[in-house]
């Protein structure tokens, strides 16, 4: 069956990917990419599929509401995926705000365009009575992230019934956009579904990040800052299998439902930043070691998650998803996108692009 679905944040990290698979997998489908190309968004991303059919590019800002309202008429949208945000936790640490108009007031201008345009579809039955489903006609879905439900200890995973409890400006802008989606489907009988990711890596990732700033600083041999005492913990998945799962979702998931979604591959910062160092060697010809002399203990991000960990088991169980590469794989895949993309590297990080370590940590 056709869709018109419109994909936000399509010319960002995840986006241009799940823009990829989206077009590529489904020719009887029309995508609109609507992207504002903030610093992190960059067309290059998806160069190789612009031309296709059923590709359409919407420059266009989240924040405008009547931009919105044009767009769901003019193309006839069916289906939201909803990726687009400022999504960098030490840039919300400087510039809250710009947190709060692009992830939660973004969100709802969604939210609104998209429940009136699709009002006479909706079905205004009691909510949990079982009509419900009838409304999967249509599906907002809104890509967050594990960082709403804070920190673990040593210990535990967080599954979709662990309580929400953010700790940076980033996630409580995401944790608030969560409920105004939850509230919507409630309130309205909006369509939705949720999925909360763990941390991505792999190609088109912004040099902002931690493993794509440290491949970017290795190669021209700088400091490799690794905040606080470096045991921090992320889950680590490869952006691919997020396009995957999210594709599953998209298709199978429960209307009013939520998944998590990770790769049961948990790394302190520090023992993945060895083995960015020693993979790095060997592909760039350097001596053992060499690229770890350039790691730098400096000071600690403000509010620092001490672990995240994702249980996906809800995931692989009922909807069949399970990650499709080792991050061994993974990691070595990206090194060489990004030694195979020098000019992409060359191009995202000239202009006003800065680092958040140096305005934010050289001079407390
Ligand atoms: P990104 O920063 O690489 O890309 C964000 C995209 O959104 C960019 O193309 C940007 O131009 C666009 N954008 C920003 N503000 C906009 C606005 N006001 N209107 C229209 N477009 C706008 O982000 P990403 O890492 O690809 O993350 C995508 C989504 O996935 C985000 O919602 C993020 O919270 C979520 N997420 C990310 C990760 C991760 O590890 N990167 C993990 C879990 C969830
Ligand atoms: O968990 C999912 C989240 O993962 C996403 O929702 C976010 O959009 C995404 O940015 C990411 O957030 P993190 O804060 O975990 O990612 P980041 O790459 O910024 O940091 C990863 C870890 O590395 C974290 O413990 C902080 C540390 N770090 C980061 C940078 C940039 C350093 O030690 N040094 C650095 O220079």
């Amino acid at each position: 069956m056709g869709k018109n679905i419109l994909i936000t944040g399509g010319a960002g990290f995840i986006g241009s990917h799940v823009v990829r698979l989206m077009v590529t997998k489904y020719p009887q489908y029309q995508i609109f990419n609507l992207d504002a190309l903030t610093y992190a968004g960059n067309l290059e991303n998806l160069k190789d599929i612009e031309k296709a059919a059923n590709y359409h590019f919407l420059k266009a800002n989240i924040l405008e509401a009547d931009a919105l309202k044009a767009i769901f008429e003019k193309h006839a949208i069916t289906d939201v995926i909803h990726l687009a945000a400022e999504s960098h936790v030490d840039r919300s640490i400087v510039s809250p705000l710009d947190f709060v108009y692009t992830n939660v007031i973004g969100t709802v201008n969604l939210l609104n365009t998209a429940k009136e345009f699709w009002k006479g579809d909706l079905s205004y039955e009691k909510a949990h009575d079982g009509s419900w489903e009838k409304n999967r006609n249509h599906i907002f879905y809104h890509i967050s992230t594990d960082e709403v439900y804070g920190s673990l200890g040593k210990e535990g995973l967080f599954k979709e019934t662990t309580a929400y409890d953010p700790n940076s400006p980033y996630s409580a802008s995401k944790a608030a956009s969560d409920h105004f989606v939850r509230a919507y489907g409630e309130t309205y009988h909006l369509p939705y579904v949720v999925s909360n990711c763990s941390n991505n890596y792999g190609p088109n990732h912004f040099p902002e990040k931690l493993i794509p700033l440290f491949i970017h600083n290795i190669i021209n041999k700088k400091a490799l800052p690794v905040y606080g005492d470096g045991l921090y913990t992320r889950d680590w998945l490869y952006v691919i299998d997020h396009a995957r799962a999210i594709d599953i979702i998209f298709h199978q998931g429960k209307n009013g439902d939520t998944y998590n979604i990770g790769g049961f591959n948990e790394w302190t910062n520090i023992d993945l930043v060895k083995l960015m160092c020693a993979q790095m060697d060997v592909k760039l010809g350097r001596a053992v070691g060499e690229s770890e002399s350039l790691i730098t203990y400096v000071k600690d991000r403000p509010g620092h998650d001490r672990r995240y960990a994702i249980d996906a088991t809800k995931l692989n169980k009922e909807l069949g998803w399970s990650p499709s590469v080792t991050f061994e794989q993974g990691l070595a895949a990206t090194i060489d996108w990004y030694l195979n993309n020098g000019p992409w590297l060359e191009n995202v990080t000239s202009g006003s692009y800065q680092t958040y370590y140096s305005s934010m940590y050289t001079n407390r």
